[in-house]
């Protein structure tokens, strides 16, 4: 049984977007149960080296930032997250972590940071969400370093599933679509590759999804 499961539709959907609540804190330790080995994974392709600054949008209960630290000495990890709900979890779970990492409230398309301030930047399970992407990889590319690089996954179209449509908040775009809107956001090189994978839905029933990965330099 998931915290999904009592949810209409557009709850579910609402709550996976912004996670808020009681009912949030569960969706996001569900959520990361699910997405555990796709974020360790998404970590250690980013290749961070030791001192490099380290950004995650969309960081939902926090629980990847341990993961970026332990990657190499003196890596910074700084997080955002447009959840009040998810800002205070994350805060509290990394509380002994507080010299290395700080998460903040703020949505990806306006982020309070200056320019050119991290080394590499990732998200799991956010830029689908994003009505107008380009302003946001732009905004993404405003504080990467010159050489910076991004990693972000996403659901691809292919394979989605009921509430994976606009009425719902997911806008799903097929990899050369990801590639087009992020060289016309202004990053220098832009790939985009999906993937299968086998998803266990909440109600245990199995259907194959594929995700795409989203690399990006500055
Ligand atoms: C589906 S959850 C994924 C959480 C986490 N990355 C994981 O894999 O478990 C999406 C998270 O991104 C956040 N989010 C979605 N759109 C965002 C935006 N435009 N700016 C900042 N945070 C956003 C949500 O609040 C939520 O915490």
């Amino acid at each position: 049984m998931s915290p999904l499961d009592s949810l209409t539709p557009a709850e579910r959907a609402r709550q996976l977007a912004n996670p808020d609540g009681a009912i949030g804190l569960a969706i996001a330790a569900y959520l990361n149960d699910n997405n555990k080995t796709g974020n360790a994974a998404t970590v250690a392709l980013l290749a961070i080296q030791p001192g490099n600054a380290v950004l995650e949008i969309g960081f939902g209960n926090g629980r990847t930032a341990a993961e970026v630290l332990r990657q190499a000495d003196g890596v910074r990890y700084t997080g955002i997250d447009h959840s009040a709900t998810m800002v205070a979890e994350a805060s509290r779970f990394n509380a002994d972590m507080a010299d290395r990492a700080s998460f903040h409230l703020a949505a990806a398309d306006r982020m309070p940071f200056t320019g050119a301030s991290f080394d590499r930047v990732f998200s799991i399970g956010v830029i689908h969400f994003w009505t107008d992407p380009v302003a946001s990889l732009k905004e993404v590319r405003r504080v990467m370093r010159p050489g910076a690089t991004m990693i972000m996954g996403c659901l691809s179209p292919r394979g989605a599933s009921g509430i994976h449509q606009p009425a719902f908040g997911f806008h799903l775009r097929d990899p050369e679509t990801w590639e087009a809107l992020t060289r016309a956001a202004g990053f220098t090189q832009a790939r985009a590759e999906e993937r299968p994978i086998d998803h266990t839905a909440p109600d245990g029933s199995l259907s194959r999804r594929y995700l795409i990965r989203l690399t990006g330099s500055a």
